[in-house]
């Protein structure tokens, strides 16, 4: 198997020419139902129908072809593998089609262990014109695992504030005792951990507050490199694969070597493949 590189075809056939086992995490954002037209060549699935992912007359049958991308994505992780995946709700005939949370569900039945979902909130989200109803700022990105024992590097964010004041506290002052549950001597512990500076900071938290990227290259949103970052140091070693079977504009594979770590891509449409490996070559 050859690593660094973009494979050009249907990400369901690509993926069955590619060895089991072999990769350690998956990152990526498949077309949204409805949305967007990239102009691909038709792709075969498994029921027959040929189109392009995301144009099927029905969110079911999207849902079921995304779904069989990704028990192929299965086959291809390792045992201790995760995948993470972003996805976006939209508008159908005035309702929400919940089509992350149906994709999710659909996940579990073929076996997919659901982890977190992570809000990505964006910073700097388009307005809408809706006036019955607030403005949508985020999307999803769940992380699953293939099961219940995987590799996860933990990862830290500072804590607040007013956490690193209250550890610098004296602790003759009785208010300090028992705080939120915290008895005096995990108190005494945090406070020589403040001062000799060895804190890593708290656990990552789950909503994310990340400006979205313009590439101008692309017709599509793509990802900003703050939203793969961390999953991509969580959930691969230093050296290790990580997969992205709808690569687009290239962004995994870039984040991926900038964090040193392995690639492979997959891109229906061989003048996307194009344009990615060459901002790839751009980034090195
Ligand atoms: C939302 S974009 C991915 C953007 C990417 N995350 C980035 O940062 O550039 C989805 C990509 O999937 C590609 N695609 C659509 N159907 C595909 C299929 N069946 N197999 C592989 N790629 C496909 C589209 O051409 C498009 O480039």
């Amino acid at each position: 198997m050859d690593l660094n590189k973009i494979y050009t075809g249907n990400a369901l056939e690509v993926l069955k020419t590619l060895p089991e086992g072999s990769v350690n995490m998956c990152i990526t954002s498949p077309p949204y139902w409805g949305l967007r037209d990239y102009k691909t060549n038709p792709a075969i699935w498994n029921d027959g129908w040929q189109g392009e992912l995301g144009a099927e007359p029905s969110f079911n049958q999207y849902i079921n072809h995304l779904c069989d991308v990704f028990d192929k994505v299965k086959r291809v992780l390792k045992d201790d593998g995760t995948c993470w995946v972003n996805i976006g709700d939209s508008y159908n005939k005035k309702s929400l089609t919940l089509i992350p949370f149906r994709f999710a569900l659909e996940m579990c039945n073929r076996g997919w262990i659901v982890r977190n979902v992570i809000i990505w909130q964006k910073t700097n989200a388009t307005p809408q014109s809706a006036k019955d109803r607030f403005t949508v700022d985020f999307e999803y990105l769940f992380f699953f695992s293939k099961n219940k024992k995987y590799y996860f590097e933990q990862q830290f964010e500072p804590f607040k504030t007013s956490t690193y004041q209250r550890g610098l506290r004296n602790f003759t002052d009785n208010k300090s005792l028992n705080y939120q549950g915290y008895g005096k001597t995990q108190q005494k512990n945090f406070h020589q951990k403040v001062i000799n500076n060895e804190l890593s900071g708290r656990n990552k938290r789950t909503v994310w507050q990340i400006a979205t990227h313009a590439y101008h290259g692309a017709h599509f949103a793509v990802f900003p490199p703050a939203l793969i970052e961390p999953p991509i140091k969580a959930g691969c070693p230093e050296g290790g694969i990580v997969l992205d079977p709808f690569i687009g504009s290239g962004t995994t594979a870039f984040v991926a070597e900038k964090l040193n770590r392995n690639w492979l891509g997959i891109e229906l449409n061989p003048e996307y493949a194009k344009l990615a490996e060459e901002r790839i070559s751009k980034n090195k």
